[in-house]
């Protein structure tokens, strides 16, 4: 049977951290399904199209891996999907109690059906996330430790088109 696994996150936008995660799960499953969360009610910067066709910039075509979105619970998406193992990249001690509190709800509402695994964030993406990300970008300094480059221009445009909505 095929061991079928989901990444789900808001990748508002993708690290080097998340890609780091992703490559190493797709090498452990038979399949991995990147997720990306549609809630309007979570502040992104980016629409969840926008965050999708950067992830497909940055991860190479891989018939083992899907990129798409989902709205609601995870554990209905991963129901329609048929994967039962959540993947989650663990950075530091702070993590651990949010992460914690995400496993064992999904494990629950799914009557122990899903597993969630960690994976350890590699040294390069221990300290990386995506809010760091925006608020150098924000702050003018040099994101390329942090994202691939070839986002590096969509998320300058970002920052402009930010900064023109605030003094409007
Ligand atoms: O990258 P993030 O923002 O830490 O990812 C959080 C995510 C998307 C994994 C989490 O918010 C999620 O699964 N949301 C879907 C709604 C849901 O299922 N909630 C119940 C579990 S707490």
């Amino acid at each position: 049977m095929k061991k079928v696994a989901v990444y789900p996150g808001s990748f508002d936008p993708i690290t080097r951290g998340h890609m780091d995660i992703i490559k190493r799960s797709s090498e452990i499953f038979d399949k991995l399904i990147i997720g990306v969360l549609n809630n309007s009610s979570k502040k992104s910067w980016f629409s969840v199209e926008e965050r999708i066709s950067m992830i497909k910039e940055v991860i190479s075509e891989n018939e083992k891996i899907e990129i798409t979105s989902f709205s609601g619970l995870l554990v209905d998406f991963m129901k329609i999907k048929k994967a039962d193992v959540i993947i989650r990249g663990l950075r530091a001690v702070s993590d651990y109690e949010y992460e914690l509190q995400l496993a064992l709800t999904n494990s629950i509402l799914s009557d122990n059906n899903i597993e969630t695994i960690f994976l350890p964030a590699s040294r390069e993406g221990l300290y990386l996330s995506s809010s760091i990300v925006k608020e150098v970008a924000l702050l003018g300094g040099d994101i390329s430790g942090f994202i691939d480059e070839r986002l590096e221009k969509i998320i300058k445009n970002k920052v402009i088109e930010t900064r023109r909505g605030s003094n409007d």
